[in-house]
């Protein structure tokens, strides 16, 4: 079932969401996405469903995928 939320213009925001290729957080992105966003970072840790992601948002400029495993430590 679709998800309908009231969001404000996020326009002033930098947004970084997790756990955005599937479930709750990939619907999150897609709602995120539409809320005129300054910036919407996304990380993930499978390119190919990072990939699917930005095409499911259909996104714009201000919507980046970026590479991360959370459960991992860098460096
Ligand atoms: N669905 C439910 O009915 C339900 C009910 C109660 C609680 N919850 C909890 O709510 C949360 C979300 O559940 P969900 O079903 O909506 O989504 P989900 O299918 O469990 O997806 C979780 C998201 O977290 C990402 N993720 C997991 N481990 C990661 C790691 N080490 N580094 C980077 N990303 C990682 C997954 O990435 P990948 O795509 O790479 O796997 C995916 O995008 C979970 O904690 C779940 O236990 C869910």
């Amino acid at each position: 079932m679709p998800i309908k939320l009231e969001i404000q213009d996020l326009s002033k925001y930098v947004i970084i969401l997790t756990g955005a290729t599937d479930g709750i957080g990939k619907e999150m992105a897609r709602i995120l996405a539409r809320s005129n966003p300054k910036r919407l970072i996304l990380p993930a840790r499978n390119i190919e469903k990072g990939n699917k992601l930005l095409e499911y948002i259909k996104s714009s400029n201000a919507v980046s995928y970026t590479h991360l495993d959370v459960y991992k430590r860098q460096g």
